[in-house]
């Protein structure tokens, strides 16, 4: 995780850095460093925090330099401190750096620089990388560049850096492996960053470096793209940013979360875009058309993914199965890189990640390549790592999500799931024309519906009040909605910390039972198709054990209407396509818990958006 950006040209490189740092707290906001460079020697300020405490804390340095680097961070290796801050500075302080990712072999590392005499202040593998840069540089009197190759090679881990020299105020180095990084190439200028947000108003030139690549930013002269394994000279693929500023402004609204949740119906109108054609029986997805025989012919799909996009995942499940007849599995990618699972080339393994660039999911997709499967990618960052290795893949276009909690993209991923399921059902014959057409015009309805159930915010908001003070909460539902309960449930812990689980409604009877009483809060989807009437006996046992019913029902309930304490009444829509509409009150109703509990929902303690560590 962490952010890194770094700016060389002819403006005034301080504002530059510092507000796209601000652009990049969704990658972690335990500290916050800036590094500028007068020519001759650093000005170096870090603290721990966030980078509004950075701005005070920096007030009175010199900020004309034209040549800066800065970083915020998710800690890994040391606790957040203002000594474990980025920048770190080389033991004779001519080099600085900005670090994302792990060393994982610094302990050796520092072993031996400790060996010829270097110190070291921090506990982080990224004190250890620079001075090895520097030891380089020293006893191979090499340039900066080639010291900074020598270290890599070195570098067992993940990273991208930013480097530079005290003494050369016109050079940037930068290199990259399973770690993210974007150049901004301006007129006479260069900006560096984790993604290209810190520099969308200033250049739409940008070029996202490969693993194993590293280049020079050198004002006056080209970038050079270098092989870091051997110094090969790379051609730049440069290509046009589509990201605006108006995509990642707040736009009005108080958190980017709420109004992440508040796009949907555009996002997920955008998602399906172009890719439904009901009338001609088509939808329309080149990535699954193109490799249909291995979709159609796979022993299995394997579903990989983490998080949020895990539990789209498990209704990815339910539609490919249900619909498609194609057995799907769904893994924790964590848990499937570790546990040496069969895979053979006749499996099509999917990753779905909002990030493109979790370090689980991308390790899983790689050895799930390596043994011979078809790698398929459900991603909403365009260019990120995950999307760049798979094979194929479909991009939901939700634009981008800076709130820590995912919301719009969770729903981006189930219409692409759903249209998937739709495609594979009618290409195989395991849903009949009329069947296709009848769910297909569904599908299109529910930005509409989504859109009404919107509506519910100030109910919704009323019913939060009731629970500010709640301590734990119960997630209950059943088929496509048991992943929505997850989901509610991962929703209010990571941005209310009341502690919430998430069950199969009739699995509570095997344990979780034993916590209801008075004070239990229960969410429980309850919509009319799926399961309703077992539902409503889950319910009716919670009722006699006392416990607090919020139950998502479907328009005009009247059975539950009688139990429930209290009742947010969502759209009907087909039994498949309700979590697209399901999820979003369990939305609203964690957004404003954790608001009323005057929590930071957009930067939950401890998260970071991309998890680019595993
Ligand atoms: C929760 C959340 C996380 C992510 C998870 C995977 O709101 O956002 O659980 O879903 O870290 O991230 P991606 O989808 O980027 O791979």
């Amino acid at each position: 995780m962490c952010g890194i950006v770094a700016y060389i040209g002819k403006n005034t490189a301080y504002p530059i850095v510092v507000n796209g740092l601000k652009r990049l707290e969704y990658r972690g906001y335990d500290s916050a460093g800036i590094v500028l460079n007068s020519g001759s020697s650093f000005t170096l300020s870090k603290t721990k925090g966030k980078v509004s405490d950075l701005e005070e804390k920096a007030e009175n340095v010199d900020k004309v330099s034209t040549i800066a680097m800065g970083h915020t961070r998710w800690a890994t290796h040391g606790v957040p401190s203002d000594t474990n801050s980025h920048p770190h500075l080389s033991n004779d302080e001519s080099i600085a750096i900005v670090h994302n990712g792990i060393i994982e072999n610094y302990e050796p590392i520092k072993k031996m620089l400790t060996s010829k005499g270097f110190q070291f202040h921090s506990e982080t593998d990224t004190e250890v990388l620079v001075n090895l840069i520097q030891y380089f540089r020293d006893t191979e009197k090499i340039s900066l560049t080639e010291a900074v190759r020598y270290a890599l090679n070195e570098a067992i881990g993940a990273y991208a850096i930013a480097v530079m020299e005290a003494e050369n105020s016109n050079k940037i180095i930068v290199g990259r492996l399973s770690s993210p990084l974007a150049i901004g190439i301006g007129k006479d200028e260069f900006y560096v960053a984790s993604d290209a947000s810190p520099f969308v108003e200033f250049t739409k030139e940008a070029l996202y470096l490969e693993d194993g690549e590293m280049a020079t930013l050198e004002l006056g002269k080209a970038i050079d793209i270098r092989k870091i394994v051997d110094n090969t000279k790379v051609i730049p693929a440069i290509q046009e940013l589509q990201l605006t500023l108006e995509q990642i402004e707040k736009g009005g609204y108080d958190h980017f979360m709420l109004k992440e949740i508040y796009e949907q119906p555009k996002s997920i109108m955008d998602t399906m875009r172009g890719r439904i054609l009901v009338n001609e029986g088509i939808i329309q997805m080149a990535g699954i058309w193109d490799n249909l025989e291995k979709f159609t012919n796979a022993s299995r799909i394997i579903i990989v993914s983490c998080g949020t996009s895990w539990h789209a995942g498990l209704i990815g499940e339910y539609l490919i199965e249900d619909l498609a007849r194609i057995p799907v599995e769904v893994e924790y990618a964590s848990e499937f890189r570790y546990r040496n699972p069969i895979i053979t080339d006749k499996d099509v393994v999917i990753a779905i990640s909002q990030s493109g660039e979790t370090a689980d999911t991308l390790a899983a997709l790689k050895m799930a390549k390596e043994k011979g499967a078809f790698i398929y990618g459900i991603c909403n960052v365009v260019d990120s790592s995950i999307a760049r290795l798979t094979d194929a893949g479909s991009y939901t276009h939700a634009g981008p999500e800076i709130g820590v909690a995912s919301t719009k993209a969770f729903t981006a991923q189930v219409s692409i799931l759903s249209m998937i399921a739709l495609k594979l059902a009618k290409h195989t014959g395991k849903i009949s024309n009329q069947q296709f057409h009848l769910l297909a015009s569904e599908l299109e309805l529910i930005p509409e519906k989504v859109e009404k159930t919107l509506k519910l915010d100030e109910q919704i908001k009323e019913i939060s009040k009731k629970f500010v003070n709640a301590t734990n909460f119960l997630y209950l539902g059943r088929g496509y909605n048991f992943p929505v309960a997850l989901e509610g449930a991962l929703k209010l812990k990571e941005i209310s910390y009341i502690h919430a689980e998430g069950y199969p409604a009739a699995e509570m009877k095997h344990g979780p039972i034993a916590l209801i009483d008075e004070n239990m809060p229960v969410v429980i989807i309850a919509t009319k198709k799926g399961h309703y009437e077992k539902v409503v006996s889950n319910i009716q046992e919670i009722k006699s054990r006392k416990g607090i019913v919020i139950a998502v029902v479907t328009e005009g309930d009247e059975q539950v209407k009688g139990m429930a304490d209290y009742l947010i009444e969502v759209p009907e829509t087909s039994e498949c396509f309700t979590p697209l509409v399901t999820s979003i009150p369990l939305q609203l109703l964690s957004y404003h818990i954790a608001v009323m509990r005057g929590a930071n929902v957009d930067q939950p303690r401890n998260l970071a958006k991309s998890v680019t560590v595993e």
